[in-house]
């Protein structure tokens, strides 16, 4: 579907709605949203009236878990809350088909913006796409070639259905193309989970900042010490991987204060397999700001997370991913991390090469600049207007 004219003002309507439902795609969609309102003035000399509007899924609903993130990354209230919290994956994906399909149907929107991997992104984009509206794939290509995670299906099936395609890193253009999408779609555009690190930067560096007191005091116990996070279903689902691993972090503990601000699906499985702390200090889940603060102390990170790769990439921080596979290959060979698997003995060989300061150095990969957003928005601008002069 083309955008609908409305004679307005003599304006042409584009209108496109931002979809995020779980915690990694607010940071995703904070610049992105700012990016496409700022243009809102420019579209207008064009004969363009932007209209821009977010929807959330409700996937994660939790004050620490979505609302920390609004107001840290003033992203501006969601213009409609599809509320479906959680479920099982096919409960939970077809309660926010169901919903974005009504929303689609009552809002029209000219374009739908999806970012990542998770079951609000796939659960949006094929109601979208099935009823005319174009999908824009935020953090396109990226491939961990592991079928057994929830995330690579969500990828790959969202990818099968786009209509543009942003890029963070080369090899996501590459998986594209073997999978044959047409490159003029595909753009290598930068990360934008980085542009939030680096405006959050900004603030955490700045003199108004004060971290939480549960992470300030941890902070301040020790020069020395790590973060970590760890949620996988993979990793923390079954008692049989989650015993080892908790095993061998517990010793990295005794090296290294840890810090784990513990996600849900972690502590509720911590308390049914009846482990201890070990050391290990458990906090509630914290927004991006402190996050950053105590990552950016940090002598090393210890993750299951694929924003946490890049992340610590561009902070320069050591990074051991508790992970057979990445999706996000080029943190390991341009930047700081390594993929430690989930074999305790090479966890603890991994952290103690770190530990004994002979951590990666790593550099930046190209375009994780802070302008990503920017990039996508003209993108989606320029496609707007070249559809306009055809029609
Ligand atoms: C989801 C994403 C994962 C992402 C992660 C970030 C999918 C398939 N997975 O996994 O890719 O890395 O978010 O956090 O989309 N819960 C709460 N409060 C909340 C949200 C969840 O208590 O606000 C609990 C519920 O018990 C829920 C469980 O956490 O069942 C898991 O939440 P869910 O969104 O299903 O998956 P995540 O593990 O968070």
């Amino acid at each position: 579907m083309t955008a609908e004219f409305e004679r307005m003002e003599g304006l042409k309507r584009f209108s496109i709605a931002v979809v995020a439902g779980a915690r990694p795609n607010f940071m995703k969609i904070a610049p992105i949203v700012r990016a496409l309102r700022e243009r809102a003035g420019i579209a207008r000399e064009s004969g363009i009236d932007l209209r821009v509007s977010i929807v959330h899924t409700g996937q994660h609903y939790d004050e620490n878990m979505s609302e920390v993130f609004f107001r840290e990354l003033e992203i501006a209230e969601p213009d409609r809350h599809l509320d479906v919290g959680s479920g099982s994956h096919a409960e939970q994906t077809a309660r926010i088909m169901v919903a974005f399909e009504k929303y689609i149907l009552e809002k029209r929107p000219d374009w739908v913006v999806v970012v990542g991997d998770v079951n609000s992104t796939i659960g949006c984009a094929l109601p979208a796409k099935k009823l005319g509206a174009k999908v824009a794939h935020v953090e396109a290509g990226l491939r961990s070639f592991d079928m057994s995670m929830p995330e690579e299906i969500n990828r790959k099936l969202t990818d099968a259905i786009s209509d543009l395609y942003f890029v963070t890193e080369e090899s996501g253009e590459r998986n594209l193309q073997a999978e044959g999408v047409a490159p003029e779609k595909v753009f290598v555009v930068g990360n934008v989970m980085i542009d939030t690190l680096l405006r959050n930067r900004e603030k955490v560096e700045g003199p108004g900042f004060v971290p939480s007191p549960a992470v300030k005091a941890f902070c301040e116990a020790s020069p020395r010490y790590g973060v970590l996070t760890l949620h996988r279903p993979s990793n923390v689902d079954h008692r049989e991987t989650l015993v080892p691993i908790w095993g061998v972090l517990s010793e990295i503990a005794r090296r290294v204060p840890l810090l784990f601000p513990i996600h849900p699906r972690t502590r509720g499985k911590i308390r049914e397999f009846g482990l201890s702390e070990n050391g290990i200090s458990l906090i509630d889940p914290v927004g991006s700001l402190d996050m950053l603060h105590a990552m950016k102390g940090a002598v090393v990170v210890l993750t299951d997370s694929g924003g946490l790769q890049e992340e610590t990439t561009v902070l320069g921080i050591p990074c051991v991913t508790i992970r057979e596979n990445t999706e996000r290959p080029v943190t390991v060979t341009m930047g700081t991390n390594y993929l430690a698997g989930t074999d305790p003995a090479m966890i603890l060989s991994v952290a103690n090469e770190i530990l004994s300061g002979r951590g990666k150095k790593g550099t930046v990969p190209p375009l994780w600049d802070g302008h990503a957003a920017g990039r996508i928005a003209d993108i989606l601008l320029r496609t707007e207007t070249a559809e306009g002069e055809r029609a």
